[in-house]
Protein backbone atom coordinates (compact mmCIF):
# COMPACT_ATOMS: atom_id res chain seq x y z
CA UNK A 1 0.00 0.00 0.00
CA UNK A 2 1.51 3.65 -1.20
CA UNK A 3 1.14 5.67 2.26
CA UNK A 4 -0.27 8.99 1.51
CA UNK A 5 0.08 10.63 4.78
CA UNK A 6 2.21 12.90 5.49
CA UNK A 7 3.37 15.52 8.88
CA UNK A 8 3.58 19.27 8.91
CA UNK A 9 5.07 20.73 12.15
CA UNK A 10 4.52 17.55 14.20
CA UNK A 11 0.76 16.95 13.06
CA UNK A 12 0.18 13.83 11.25
CA UNK A 13 -2.17 14.07 8.28
CA UNK A 14 -4.26 10.94 7.05
CA UNK A 15 -3.75 11.81 4.09
CA UNK A 16 -1.61 14.61 1.76
CA UNK A 17 -4.22 16.09 -0.43
CA UNK A 18 -6.33 18.88 1.42
CA UNK A 19 -8.46 21.73 0.31
CA UNK A 20 -7.11 25.36 0.09
CA UNK A 21 -8.62 27.58 2.13
CA UNK A 22 -11.94 30.06 0.21
CA UNK A 23 -12.65 26.38 -1.77
CA UNK A 24 -15.76 24.83 0.01
CA UNK A 25 -15.20 25.58 3.35
CA UNK A 26 -17.31 28.95 4.18
CA UNK A 27 -19.94 27.49 6.11
CA UNK A 28 -20.28 24.89 8.75
CA UNK A 29 -22.05 22.47 6.89
CA UNK A 30 -19.51 23.01 3.94
CA UNK A 31 -16.65 22.09 6.67
CA UNK A 32 -18.59 19.14 8.19
CA UNK A 33 -18.84 17.85 4.58
CA UNK A 34 -15.20 18.15 4.14
CA UNK A 35 -14.63 16.56 7.18
CA UNK A 36 -16.91 13.79 6.13
CA UNK A 37 -14.94 13.29 2.82
CA UNK A 38 -11.13 12.07 2.04
CA UNK A 39 -10.21 15.42 2.24
CA UNK A 40 -6.24 14.97 4.83
CA UNK A 41 -7.66 18.02 6.68
CA UNK A 42 -10.54 20.88 7.38
CA UNK A 43 -9.38 24.15 6.25
CA UNK A 44 -11.45 26.92 6.68
CA UNK A 45 -11.84 30.08 4.45
CA UNK A 46 -9.55 32.92 5.63
CA UNK A 47 -11.73 34.72 8.40
CA UNK A 48 -11.66 38.41 9.35
CA UNK A 49 -13.26 40.01 12.48
CA UNK A 50 -16.61 40.97 11.20
CA UNK A 51 -18.64 38.71 8.80
CA UNK A 52 -18.50 39.32 5.19
CA UNK A 53 -20.51 38.99 2.24
CA UNK A 54 -17.61 39.63 -0.04
CA UNK A 55 -17.08 40.97 -3.39
CA UNK A 56 -20.70 41.47 -5.78
CA UNK A 57 -21.21 38.21 -8.01
CA UNK A 58 -20.10 36.75 -10.84
CA UNK A 59 -16.98 36.77 -8.29
CA UNK A 60 -15.60 33.23 -9.83
CA UNK A 61 -15.27 32.02 -13.28
CA UNK A 62 -13.75 28.46 -14.60
CA UNK A 63 -12.80 28.08 -17.95
CA UNK A 64 -10.33 25.74 -19.49
CA UNK A 65 -7.09 25.55 -17.80
CA UNK A 66 -7.74 27.83 -14.83
CA UNK A 67 -10.20 29.80 -13.34
CA UNK A 68 -9.95 33.70 -11.61
CA UNK A 69 -11.97 34.63 -8.37
CA UNK A 70 -12.41 37.79 -6.74
CA UNK A 71 -14.52 36.53 -3.70
CA UNK A 72 -13.41 39.46 -1.69
CA UNK A 73 -13.26 37.41 1.84
CA UNK A 74 -16.92 36.06 2.38
CA UNK A 75 -16.72 34.09 5.90
CA UNK A 76 -18.78 34.03 9.11
CA UNK A 77 -16.18 35.80 11.41
CA UNK A 78 -14.03 34.73 13.43
CA UNK A 79 -15.68 33.98 16.35
CA UNK A 80 -18.22 31.83 14.56
CA UNK A 81 -14.97 29.84 13.35
CA UNK A 82 -13.93 29.62 17.06
CA UNK A 83 -16.89 27.99 18.00
CA UNK A 84 -17.28 25.71 15.30
CA UNK A 85 -13.29 24.56 15.51
CA UNK A 86 -14.10 21.69 18.95
CA UNK A 87 -17.03 20.38 16.24
CA UNK A 88 -14.59 20.11 13.08
CA UNK A 89 -12.08 18.48 15.28
CA UNK A 90 -13.67 15.57 16.00
CA UNK A 91 -13.57 14.46 12.34
CA UNK A 92 -10.23 12.86 12.94
CA UNK A 93 -8.38 14.92 11.15
CA UNK A 94 -6.07 17.96 10.95
CA UNK A 95 -8.29 21.70 11.38
CA UNK A 96 -6.55 24.60 9.55
CA UNK A 97 -7.41 28.17 10.63
CA UNK A 98 -6.99 30.44 8.15
CA UNK A 99 -6.45 33.89 9.31
CA UNK A 100 -6.84 37.12 7.67
CA UNK A 101 -7.84 40.42 8.46
CA UNK A 102 -8.40 43.85 6.71
CA UNK A 103 -5.87 45.92 8.77
CA UNK A 104 -2.71 45.06 10.57
CA UNK A 105 -4.36 44.88 14.01
CA UNK A 106 -7.07 42.21 13.12
CA UNK A 107 -4.85 39.61 12.69
CA UNK A 108 -3.54 39.39 16.39
CA UNK A 109 -7.16 40.00 17.71
CA UNK A 110 -8.20 37.26 15.62
CA UNK A 111 -5.27 34.81 16.12
CA UNK A 112 -5.57 34.85 19.77
CA UNK A 113 -9.21 34.00 20.48
CA UNK A 114 -9.06 31.43 17.39
CA UNK A 115 -5.68 29.72 19.09
CA UNK A 116 -7.79 29.59 22.13
CA UNK A 117 -10.27 27.38 20.35
CA UNK A 118 -7.24 25.04 19.65
CA UNK A 119 -6.93 24.31 15.74
CA UNK A 120 -4.41 21.97 14.66
CA UNK A 121 -2.48 24.56 12.89
CA UNK A 122 -3.63 28.05 12.10
CA UNK A 123 -2.62 29.56 8.86
CA UNK A 124 -1.79 33.71 8.30
CA UNK A 125 -3.03 34.53 5.19
CA UNK A 126 -0.99 37.37 4.14
CA UNK A 127 -1.72 36.74 0.39
CA UNK A 128 -5.68 38.09 -0.43
CA UNK A 129 -5.42 39.47 -3.85
CA UNK A 130 -9.46 40.73 -3.58
CA UNK A 131 -10.21 43.56 -1.30
CA UNK A 132 -10.17 46.46 -2.84
CA UNK A 133 -7.56 49.09 -2.19
CA UNK A 134 -5.86 46.44 -0.15
CA UNK A 135 -2.31 45.78 -1.38
CA UNK A 136 -1.48 41.80 -0.31
CA UNK A 137 0.65 42.06 2.52
CA UNK A 138 3.15 39.67 1.52
CA UNK A 139 4.53 41.89 -0.97
CA UNK A 140 5.80 44.23 1.87
CA UNK A 141 8.35 42.12 3.43
CA UNK A 142 8.48 44.76 6.29
CA UNK A 143 4.36 44.71 7.04
CA UNK A 144 4.92 41.03 6.76
CA UNK A 145 7.51 40.54 9.31
CA UNK A 146 5.96 43.12 11.49
CA UNK A 147 2.69 41.52 11.81
CA UNK A 148 4.18 37.72 11.94
CA UNK A 149 5.96 38.67 15.18
CA UNK A 150 2.55 40.02 16.54
CA UNK A 151 0.92 36.96 15.60
CA UNK A 152 3.71 34.80 16.60
CA UNK A 153 3.26 36.50 20.44
CA UNK A 154 -0.33 35.28 20.75
CA UNK A 155 -0.23 32.03 18.97
CA UNK A 156 0.77 28.55 20.26
CA UNK A 157 -0.08 25.71 18.02
CA UNK A 158 2.00 25.44 14.91
CA UNK A 159 1.24 29.00 13.23
CA UNK A 160 2.11 28.75 9.31
CA UNK A 161 2.18 31.90 6.65
CA UNK A 162 -0.18 31.82 3.42
CA UNK A 163 2.02 33.66 0.73
CA UNK A 164 1.34 35.45 -2.73
CA UNK A 165 3.75 34.37 -5.41
CA UNK A 166 6.97 35.85 -6.01
CA UNK A 167 8.16 36.03 -9.73
CA UNK A 168 12.31 36.91 -8.35
CA UNK A 169 14.68 35.30 -6.70
CA UNK A 170 16.02 38.32 -4.72
CA UNK A 171 12.25 38.47 -3.59
CA UNK A 172 11.82 34.76 -2.47
CA UNK A 173 15.48 35.42 -0.72
CA UNK A 174 13.97 38.94 1.31
CA UNK A 175 10.68 37.03 2.21
CA UNK A 176 12.73 33.88 3.54
CA UNK A 177 14.88 36.48 5.23
CA UNK A 178 11.43 37.37 6.83
CA UNK A 179 10.22 34.01 7.70
CA UNK A 180 13.57 33.01 9.28
CA UNK A 181 13.36 35.71 11.78
CA UNK A 182 9.67 34.93 12.83
CA UNK A 183 9.72 31.16 14.03
CA UNK A 184 7.28 30.16 11.38
CA UNK A 185 6.44 26.80 11.27
CA UNK A 186 5.11 25.43 8.14
CA UNK A 187 4.75 27.39 4.71
CA UNK A 188 1.47 27.26 2.04
CA UNK A 189 2.26 28.65 -1.54
CA UNK A 190 1.22 29.78 -3.62
CA UNK A 191 -1.98 32.01 -3.00
CA UNK A 192 -3.88 32.72 -6.41
CA UNK A 193 -1.82 34.89 -8.99
CA UNK A 194 -3.21 38.16 -8.13
CA UNK A 195 -4.98 40.53 -10.38
CA UNK A 196 -5.27 38.66 -13.39
CA UNK A 197 -7.76 39.53 -15.97
CA UNK A 198 -9.86 37.04 -18.12
CA UNK A 199 -11.55 38.51 -21.23
CA UNK A 200 -14.73 36.53 -23.14
CA UNK A 201 -14.12 37.73 -26.99
CA UNK A 202 -17.70 36.93 -27.58
CA UNK A 203 -19.46 39.42 -25.59
CA UNK A 204 -16.69 41.55 -25.46
CA UNK A 205 -16.32 41.86 -21.40
CA UNK A 206 -14.98 40.79 -18.55
CA UNK A 207 -15.66 37.55 -16.93
CA UNK A 208 -16.15 38.67 -13.02
CA UNK A 209 -17.94 41.92 -11.73
CA UNK A 210 -15.72 43.21 -8.86
CA UNK A 211 -12.28 45.30 -9.48
CA UNK A 212 -13.35 45.61 -12.94
CA UNK A 213 -12.67 41.88 -13.38
CA UNK A 214 -9.40 41.69 -12.24
CA UNK A 215 -8.84 38.70 -10.28
CA UNK A 216 -6.51 35.76 -8.49
CA UNK A 217 -6.20 33.21 -11.41
CA UNK A 218 -5.66 29.24 -10.51
CA UNK A 219 -5.80 26.26 -11.78
CA UNK A 220 -3.20 24.86 -14.06
CA UNK A 221 -2.23 27.56 -16.03
CA UNK A 222 -0.28 28.67 -12.48
CA UNK A 223 1.16 25.27 -11.98
CA UNK A 224 4.57 26.71 -12.63
CA UNK A 225 4.52 29.87 -10.72
CA UNK A 226 3.67 27.45 -8.12
CA UNK A 227 5.95 24.70 -8.18
CA UNK A 228 8.74 27.17 -8.81
CA UNK A 229 7.67 29.22 -5.46
CA UNK A 230 8.11 25.82 -3.75
CA UNK A 231 11.22 24.72 -4.90
CA UNK A 232 12.62 28.29 -3.98
CA UNK A 233 11.70 28.47 -0.55
CA UNK A 234 12.62 24.28 -0.43
CA UNK A 235 16.00 25.43 -0.82
CA UNK A 236 16.35 28.33 0.74
CA UNK A 237 15.44 26.60 3.74
CA UNK A 238 16.66 23.02 2.91
CA UNK A 239 13.76 21.08 3.42
CA UNK A 240 13.34 22.13 7.32
CA UNK A 241 10.06 24.13 7.03
CA UNK A 242 7.11 21.96 5.73
CA UNK A 243 5.71 23.40 2.73
CA UNK A 244 2.04 22.99 1.20
CA UNK A 245 2.12 23.23 -2.41
CA UNK A 246 -0.73 24.74 -3.25
CA UNK A 247 -1.28 25.60 -7.60
CA UNK A 248 -2.51 23.84 -10.15
CA UNK A 249 -3.17 20.19 -8.75
CA UNK A 250 -5.56 19.05 -11.18
CA UNK A 251 -4.58 15.72 -11.34
CA UNK A 252 -2.17 13.13 -8.90
CA UNK A 253 0.55 14.22 -11.34
CA UNK A 254 0.45 17.42 -10.96
CA UNK A 255 0.81 16.77 -6.99
CA UNK A 256 3.84 14.26 -7.63
CA UNK A 257 5.15 17.16 -9.05
CA UNK A 258 4.64 19.48 -6.19
CA UNK A 259 6.22 16.64 -3.79
CA UNK A 260 9.19 16.47 -6.15
CA UNK A 261 10.09 20.20 -5.75
CA UNK A 262 9.71 19.76 -1.70
CA UNK A 263 6.40 20.23 -0.74
CA UNK A 264 4.89 17.82 1.89
CA UNK A 265 1.24 18.34 1.57
CA UNK A 266 -0.70 19.83 -1.46
CA UNK A 267 -3.85 21.77 -1.43
CA UNK A 268 -6.72 22.13 -4.07
CA UNK A 269 -9.31 25.11 -5.09
CA UNK A 270 -9.90 25.29 -8.42
CA UNK A 271 -10.22 21.60 -8.95
CA UNK A 272 -12.30 21.18 -5.78
CA UNK A 273 -14.72 23.91 -6.77
CA UNK A 274 -15.16 22.53 -10.13
CA UNK A 275 -15.50 18.63 -9.09
CA UNK A 276 -16.76 18.21 -5.95
CA UNK A 277 -15.59 16.47 -2.93
CA UNK A 278 -15.17 13.76 -5.46
CA UNK A 279 -11.77 15.11 -6.46
CA UNK A 280 -10.08 14.12 -3.10
CA UNK A 281 -10.43 10.54 -3.71
CA UNK A 282 -9.71 10.67 -7.28
CA UNK A 283 -6.81 12.72 -6.35
CA UNK A 284 -5.49 10.16 -3.90
CA UNK A 285 -5.56 7.36 -6.50
CA UNK A 286 -3.68 9.05 -9.05
CA UNK A 287 -0.83 10.35 -6.65
CA UNK A 288 -1.04 6.78 -5.65
CA UNK A 289 -0.98 5.29 -8.48
CA UNK A 290 1.86 7.54 -10.01
CA UNK A 291 4.14 6.83 -6.74
CA UNK A 292 3.89 3.49 -7.35
CA UNK A 293 4.89 4.02 -11.39
CA UNK A 294 7.65 5.66 -10.06
CA UNK A 295 8.89 2.93 -6.96
CA UNK A 296 8.15 5.26 -4.36
CA UNK A 297 6.39 3.62 -1.28
CA UNK A 298 5.17 7.18 0.24
CA UNK A 299 4.62 11.22 -0.40
CA UNK A 300 7.78 11.74 2.03
CA UNK A 301 10.40 9.28 0.01
CA UNK A 302 9.82 11.75 -3.03
CA UNK A 303 9.88 15.04 -1.33
CA UNK A 304 12.35 17.50 -2.75
CA UNK A 305 13.71 14.90 -5.30
CA UNK A 306 13.60 17.09 -8.47
CA UNK A 307 16.53 16.73 -10.34
CA UNK A 308 18.59 19.63 -11.64
CA UNK A 309 20.30 19.62 -14.98
O1 LIG B 1 -11.21 36.79 -2.45
C1 LIG B 1 -10.94 35.93 -1.62
O2 LIG B 1 -11.71 35.63 -0.71
C2 LIG B 1 -9.62 35.31 -1.72
C3 LIG B 1 -8.88 35.09 -0.67
C4 LIG B 1 -7.52 34.61 -0.82
O3 LIG B 1 -7.09 34.37 -1.96
O4 LIG B 1 -6.82 34.48 0.15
Amino acid sequence: MTDLSTTIAGVKFPSCVMNAAGALCVTRDELVALGKSRAGAIVTKSMTVEARQGNPEPRYYGFPGGSINSMGLPNLGYRAYAELIPELKQFGKPVIASVAGLCEDDFPTIAAVINAAKPDLIEVNLSCPNIPGKPQIGYDPEASERLLKRVRKVITVPMGVKLPPYFDPAHHEVMGKVIGRCEVDFLNMINSVGNGLVVDPDREEVVIKPKGGFGGLGGTIIKAVALANVRAFYKIFQGKIPIIGTGGVMNGVDAFEHFLCGASAVQVGTVLVEEGLGAFGRLEAELAAQLKKKGYGSVTECRGKVKEL
